[in-house]
């Protein structure tokens, strides 16, 4: 094994994702706020990760959810001020703890200043440059520019009252910038200052593939049938996509990279890139580029030992070329929890569980979503009570299920997450979570949280600093990864498989009469 000093901290953290609105209300006004934060930290620090990454706090109008950024060195009075970031900072660094934030350079809120400007200064003007503005196509232009979807479902292009257009790939609040104009790139290197300046240690990079779209702007190729790459739960296939992962992204980047490295304390930045397949993805952390990408590819994994083999396999190779590390996630703010999507309930959980116990012994770094510790699983949020913009868009549920605020203590809610007693905060939380609160799971030596608590330790105790060739190997539907020291087991079968010789250090589950039962991970020594 290493010396576990030869790796920067973020090569192999655990970073706990902090979605803000729905973490902890110390505002009392049933949305998520930096104090809360704050006053939660010992929990984080108990629970074993690294650091956090918090979702954008920034003055936004709040359509996306602080997705769409207003002031980009600013603080909406929702969740707190900059004096608030700076105790947040000093606070979790004291406890040793790292901070990420969140970076949306894709798209402004249409309540910047810019695209204020932009519309108020009329067509073909340098204010209307630095977003997308085009023509319409038609006789009158009465129709959009290109034949490009927003994310988020319907045209990616709205028609504003002189009559030009503006992209947005995702909703109509959402423009995009024109990075192909230089002002745009000088501004983001204002904001990774500023808040460098202020002692994050680091970013996470939103939609850090779509910054340059093709510069024709063609219409996308669309074939009746996309090919798929596999089956999967998030469906990945290979299309023509002219508004993505574009060459010119990686100069970006490697400015960015630059301005990292002229601070002190290995500040890092992670790229949230849901390319076609793990290579292209590998090029964003090509070492002159950011540090780190998700792994989507791993989210996507059904539940099966060969295909979570391959995916190991696949993405330890992807980043090795690239001479980084790799990560792994398997639940974030825009998925269904994993629980559900292996299926839900008692099945779902302890699948949730193993896979978790499996990530964890995997080289490289792991992203953790809030709640997942204490095994949350996808909410059915009623319609009436449904925020995000693509249910406006599209109709279809989309990702309030798995933001519904934390359950912390008490019986009903709020259920501890702050605000007054008896209130329901922004999203309302079902009943039936008191057994699943972090009060409740604290007492119970058998709950997820503890069992996460147990995991963390070890890997910290176990692994830290591990490095060597991570093998994947399949026997039949029994997984068997092998790290310096132990073994990790996952049964993804449906009959008892047998337990691995050796001292069991943890299991995701029971472990009765002497096997490893299905849905069951272990690590061993
Ligand atoms: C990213 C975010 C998502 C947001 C979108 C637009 O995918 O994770 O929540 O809606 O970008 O900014």
């Amino acid at each position: 094994m290493s010396d576990p000093t030869s790796h920067p901290w973020w090569y192999d953290a655990v970073v706990y994702q902090v979605y803000v609105r729905s973490f902890a209300d110390q505002q009392g006004d049933g949305i998520g706020d930096l104090p809360g934060i704050t006053s939660r930290l010992p929990y984080l620090r108990d629970l074993g990760v690294d650091a956090l990454w918090i979702t954008p706090f920034y003055t936004s109008p709040q359509k996306d959810h602080g997705y769409d950024v207003a002031d980009y060195t600013d603080v909406d009075p929702l969740f707190g001020t900059l004096a608030d970031v700076d105790r947040l900072l000093e606070q979790a660094h004291e406890l040793g703890l790292r901070v990420i934030v969140d970076l949306v350079p894709n798209h402004t809120s249409d309540q910047h200043a810019w695209f204020q400007a932009a519309l108020a200064a009329g067509p073909g003007s340098p204010e209307r440059a630095r977003y997308i503005f085009r023509p319409g196509r038609g006789p009158a232009g009465e129709l959009p520019p290109n034949n490009w979807d927003s994310v988020f479902g319907g045209p990616a292009w709205t028609r504003v009252d002189d009559g030009d257009w503006y992209l947005h790939l995702f909703d109509s609040s959402q423009p995009d910038l024109d990075w192909r104009n230089p002002e745009v790139g000088d501004m983001f290197e204002g904001v990774l200052r500023f808040w460098l300046d202020r002692g994050v240690d680091g970013f996470r990079v939103d939609v850090a593939h779509g910054l340059y779209k093709e510069a024709t702007l063609r219409d996308q190729e669309r074939p009746k049938e996309p090919e798929k790459l596999a089956e999967s739960m998030v469906e990945r296939v290979l299309q023509d996509e002219p508004m993505w992962d574009q060459p010119e992204v990686h100069d970006v980047y490697r400015r960015w990279r630059r301005v990292l490295d002229s601070y002190p304390g290995d500040r890092m930045a992670v790229a949230e890139a849901w390319t076609q397949t793990a290579d292209p993805m590998a090029m964003f952390i090509r070492p002159d580029e950011l540090h780190q990408a998700f792994n989507f590819g791993w989210l996507g994994t059904p539940w099966s030992a060969d295909a979570f083999a391959d995916v190991i396999t696949e993405s330890i190779a992807a980043v090795a070329a690239a001479a980084s590390a790799p990560t792994w996630v398997l639940s974030n703010h825009d998925v269904e929890r994993h629980p559900t999507r292996y299926g839900g309930g008692p099945v779902g959980l302890a699948r949730a569980r193993a896979a978790t116990l499996l990530m964890l012994a995997l080289p490289g770094s792991a992203y953790l979503y809030q709640g997942e510790e204490i095994g949350l699983e996808q909410v059915d949020v009623p319609p009436e009570s449904r925020q995000d913009p693509s249910w406006f868009r599209t109709g279809k549920p989309g990702r309030d299920g798995c933001r519904v605020p934390l359950p912390w203590a008490g019986d009903a809610p709020p259920y501890g997450f702050g605000g007054a007693a008896g209130t329901q905060p922004w999203i309302p939380q079902p009943e039936g979570w008191a057994a699943l609160t972090v009060e409740a799971q604290l007492a119970d030596p058998g709950s997820t949280l503890a069992f996460y608590r147990q995991a963390l330790r070890l890997r910290r105790e176990v692994l830290a600093g591990a490095d060597d060739d991570t093998a994947a190997s399949t026997d039949g539907d029994v997984l068997v990864v092998r790290r310096p020291g132990i073994r990790a087991v996952l049964n993804a079968g449906t009959y008892p498989a047998p337990l691995p010789e050796g001292e069991v250090l943890i299991s995701s589950g029971p472990l009765p009469g002497g096997v490893l039962p299905p849905d069951t991970a272990v690590w061993v020594r």
